[in-house]
């Protein structure tokens, strides 16, 4: 039978003198085990193959040995709603679900900036029932596009990293109301392990190895407070930022954070590898007792049309 923390607590003080007793604890740490795939940036659509694209990605998930407990779907589920009509969008959502269907586990969603309707431009207007994000919580996300939930003694917040900019449509940031509710969220989590996915970037190199080291990012490519939610990851101890919209494999460790940006199951948009270096892919996550590792899956898509990328 296995041993419960209370059957280790009523052992009492013996526990910090016995080597018996620290397997025990070692033990029934590992029993806490899991696997879980952050799936990001699908841009599904009809063309490119990319329906065909998201299926093929969910069958290697499937095949996967052990078979992951649940996936976090990183934002930018659809190719785009931000300038597109009503029936455009209908269709990218029917194609998605139709694609995700065969997953025989619980998807958790965070909401991509391509995953907003209407905020792009002139095609929608705002007394449109879904504009904004309403459509996306309705359709897929099923829920408001921030909350947490616990799984197997570890704490999962998922973050909404897109907010209105009245120049650009849309901005990554994290508004103050949300901030606080993170702050909050994370203490009440305690000493669990915690994870924070987020699909606007926290912190990123992105703009440093791609355009040069003292290029600043815009607030359309990492968040513009992504310093504020950095401070709070620090404070409460996240283990690991799980990050999406640049499309490449990348892991910033600082403070004892991963700041880890989990590629794209769409590559460079459906057109190969981004930068010509990271392919169509998903991140797998082992969870054993308290410690997570990580790895980049590949599930073999040859894209039909290849466009010239800048190299990684
Ligand atoms: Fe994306």
């Amino acid at each position: 039978m296995p041993f419960t923390r209370r059957d280790l607590l009523q052992i009492g003080t013996a526990a910090a003198v016995s080597p018996w007793i620290a397997s025990i604890e070692s033990i029934a740490r590992q029993e806490r085990r899991f696997r879980f795939v952050h799936f990001s940036d699908l841009h599904i659509q009809p063309e490119l193959g990319a329906t065909q694209g998201v299926a093929m990605a969910v069958k290697k998930v499937l095949d996967l040995n052990p078979r992951p407990s649940f996936i976090v779907t990183g934002g930018d589920h659809v190719m785009d709603l931000l300038s597109v009509t009503r029936g455009r969008a209908d269709e990218q959502f029917k194609d998605l679900h139709e694609a995700l269907k065969p997953l025989e586990m619980p998807i958790h969603g965070v909401i991509g900036n391509h995953d907003v309707f209407g905020w792009g431009g002139k095609v929608v207007l705002q007394s449109d029932a879904m504009y904004g994000k309403k459509m996306v919580e309705e359709k897929f996300l099923g829920q408001r596009a921030f909350r947490s939930f616990a799984f197997s003694g570890w704490h999962f917040t998922l973050l909404d990293s897109v907010q209105p900019d009245p120049k650009t449509g849309w901005k990554g940031a994290i508004d103050q109301a949300q901030l606080e509710w993170l702050d909050t969220d994370l203490a009440k989590a305690g000493d669990m392990p915690k994870i924070v996915v987020s699909h606007v970037p926290v912190m990123t190199l992105f703009s440093q190895y791609t355009e040069g080291t003292t290029t600043a990012p815009s607030n359309t490519l990492i968040l513009e407070n992504g310093r504020e939610v950095q401070k709070l990851c620090y404070k409460h101890k996240v283990r690991a930022v799980l990050q999406g919209h640049t499309h490449v494999v990348e892991d910033c460790n600082y403070l004892d954070t991963q700041y880890i940006t989990g590629g794209a199951v769409c590559g460079d948009w459906w057109k190969g590898w981004r930068l010509g270096v990271h392919p169509e892919g998903f991140m797998v996550y082992d969870i054993i007792g308290n410690q997570l590792s990580a790895k980049y899956v590949q599930y073999g898509w040859n894209a039909k049309v290849h466009q010239t990328s800048a190299k990684g």
